[in-house]
């Protein structure tokens, strides 16, 4: 049953309220459990999600004020919860081998990566959030079972705020609305399709062949509606978008465009040095774009579409925008958004080169960096904290490569310069086919080990994943 777009109202995750609230932060709990929910008309679909509601709730936090969660496991699996964004010390990153155990079975001998409070069947995270306010978001991460984990609903945004950000009086309430995209598939009974070998995703990890490149829906949601209709007023809002489909790139447009089209504010890492006007913008999976559009501009019952230029017919779509009645709006979009400092000027202490291909793993065919598959005793890379690296990356394909730890800048690709959508702090950059783009990062934070890996999650379950240390 292909629901009819812009008929639901959209919905936003609703904001986690901490049991706890001390000196030592704020203090969450997050039950994961499987839920049914009602994502098609008529049909009910089970998740697994975060406090059974896929979004998962959304924590709100301050730059600086650390924050715990801690995560009860109550699927069949074992489970991992990686801060994505976070500058998070390693014993709380989400370590893709450090598991948190079904409540109630026997914990698999490997306590190697093992640190912070692990009790059977909960887990908690710690988070200083010592880091510029940004779009984070929470998801899964287990070793070879992020695609399909993610895919039933393991995932939730992390906003973090601070002062600088406080002084542009951004749009806020009401009009900040944080957007999370991905495309998912069904089956006729409402259960969510996913290609998976092994179906109890206990067994052999990866998807069934035709799926390797990456797993595509024909259903597109934000924010868990199919295809919403959001009523807005007539004025400024900001927009905080997330590509949170496992594979799924897309180039988003506003149509009927706004004067001066897109008005980009930030990105992965937080906000950008001044603000960046787009007519598409081309955002890979884990990307975020921080945007204000001003509906002010649109006379009153005016439908906008959020289009993605990259998707197949009925893909082509995200969401409409229905506009009410202007309002009184005193927002004025700063001219000077924020400092960034530039990379480009840093001295770099080591260059490092990864080429991301298709390869050998084990007795198949999978996705590796380097034509070494994922493993957690190879090191790919023992950074220094305080320096600076460049890292020239290649690709076959379209691989959105992330780093943990640190965000980083774009320096060049190919022999051109960065895109516009490069622009400010990223931490996945969408590396292209047959290119190989520079990135610089600044090596800051916590000593341990780390993972880099592309964010298609079919690649990444696939092997396309490598480890870096930082001492
Ligand atoms: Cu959003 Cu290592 O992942
Ligand atoms: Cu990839």
């Amino acid at each position: 049953p292909r629901p009819r777009p812009f008929v639901r109202p959209l919905t936003v995750p609703p904001v986690l309220t901490p049991y706890r609230r001390d000196a030592s932060g704020d203090h969450y709990r997050i039950v994961q459990r499987a839920a049914s929910a009602e994502i098609l008309p008529g049909v009910r679909t089970t998740v697994w999600a975060y406090n059974g509601t896929f979004p998962g709730p959304t924590i709100v936090s301050r730059r600086g004020r650390p924050c715990s969660v801690t995560h009860v496991n109550r699927l069949p699996v074992p489970t991992v919860v990686h801060l994505h964004g976070g500058r998070t010390p390693p014993a709380s990153d989400g370590y893709p081998l450090d598991f948190v155990h079904p409540a109630g079975r026997m914990p698999v001998h490997d306590h190697r990566h093992m640190g912070g409070d692990v009790r059977f069947g909960q887990r908690t995270y710690t988070y200083p959030l010592e880091q510029r306010a940004a779009t984070l978001w929470y998801h899964d991460h287990r070793m070879d079972f992020t695609g399909p984990s993610v895919w039933r609903g393991l995932a939730g945004f992390h906003l973090v705020r601070d002062s600088e950000e406080d002084r542009l009086r951004l749009p806020s309430g009401p009009r900040e609305l944080p957007l999370m995209i991905t495309d998912r598939s069904f089956d006729a009974d409402g259960s969510l399709r996913y290609p998976s070998l092994d179906p109890t995703l206990t067994g052999e990890p990866g998807v069934r062949s035709p799926y390797e490149a990456g797993v595509l829906g024909d259903v597109m949601l934000v924010n868990g509606v199919p295809w919403p209709v959001a009523t807005v007023v007539g004025a400024s809002y900001r927009l905080r978008l997330l590509n949170a489909c496992n594979a799924r790139r897309l180039d988003l447009r506003l149509d009927p465009s706004p004067d001066g089209g897109l008005t980009q504010i930030g990105s992965d890492g937080g906000l950008l040095a001044a603000p960046v006007r787009h007519q598409h913008f081309e955002l890979a999976p884990a990307q975020r774009l921080d945007a204000v559009v001003d509906f002010s501009g649109y006379r009153p019952g005016t439908l906008v579409t959020l289009r993605n230029e990259f998707g197949e017919p009925g893909m082509d779509r995200i969401l409409c925008f229905r506009v009410g009645s202007p309002v009184s709006d005193d927002f004025v979009l700063p001219e000077r958004l924020s400092t960034v400092e530039d990379l480009r000027t840093a001295d770099a202490a080591v260059t490092r080169t990864f080429r991301f291909r298709r390869g050998n793993v084990g007795h198949t065919t999978g996705w590796v960096i380097d034509g070494q598959p994922f493993g957690p005793d190879v090191v790919a890379a023992a950074c220094r904290l305080g320096t600076t690296e460049i890292w020239r990356l290649t690709a076959d394909f379209h691989h959105p490569v992330h780093l943990h730890l640190n965000p980083f800048q774009v320096l060049s690709r190919g022999l051109g310069s960065p895109l516009p959508s490069d622009a400010g702090w990223k931490d996945t950059i969408d590396l292209r086919p047959a290119e190989e783009a520079a990135i610089a990062i600044k090596f800051d934070g916590y000593p341990g080990k780390y993972v880099f890996h592309c964010h298609n999650l079919e690649h990444e379950d696939m092997a396309m994943m490598a480890n870096f240390t930082t001492r």
